[in-house]
């Protein structure tokens, strides 16, 4: 009994932390005026294009921007109330745009 109950746990636990990129498109709303609708990037607002890119590395830099090891001042209002699975969301609907 208390193995399935473990069992489930874990099943649960995976499925908690598994990336949701339809969530993502979404949150991604929030990032089209400055990185475009297909992350191409906007020149005017010093955007870079974001499409393309791993989904570890989309991640790993809205971490270190929310942490301020890389310094964002324009993007940090749009992704500091943002939670870390948010990001893992952003990160794998970014990663599959073109
Ligand atoms: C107000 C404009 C603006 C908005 C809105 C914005 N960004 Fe950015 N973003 C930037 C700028 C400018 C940079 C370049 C920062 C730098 O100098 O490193 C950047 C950089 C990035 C990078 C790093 C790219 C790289 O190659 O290192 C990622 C990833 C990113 N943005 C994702 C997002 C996501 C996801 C959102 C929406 C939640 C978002 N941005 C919203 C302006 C914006």
């Amino acid at each position: 009994m208390k193995g399935i109950v473990s069992a489930v746990l874990i099943i649960l636990s995976v499925s908690t932390l598994a990336q949701d990129a339809a969530k993502g498109a979404k949150l991604y709303s929030k990032c089209i005026s400055c990185h475009g609708s297909q992350g191409e990037g906007k020149k005017s607002m010093k955007a870079p294009r974001i499409s393309g890119q791993f989904d570890w590395y989309i991640y790993k830099s809205l971490v270190d921007f929310k942490k301020g090891e890389r310094k964002n001042p324009t993007m940090l209002p749009f992704i500091k109330n943002l939670s870390d699975q948010d990001y893992k969301d952003l990160s794998a609907y970014i990663s599959t745009l073109k």
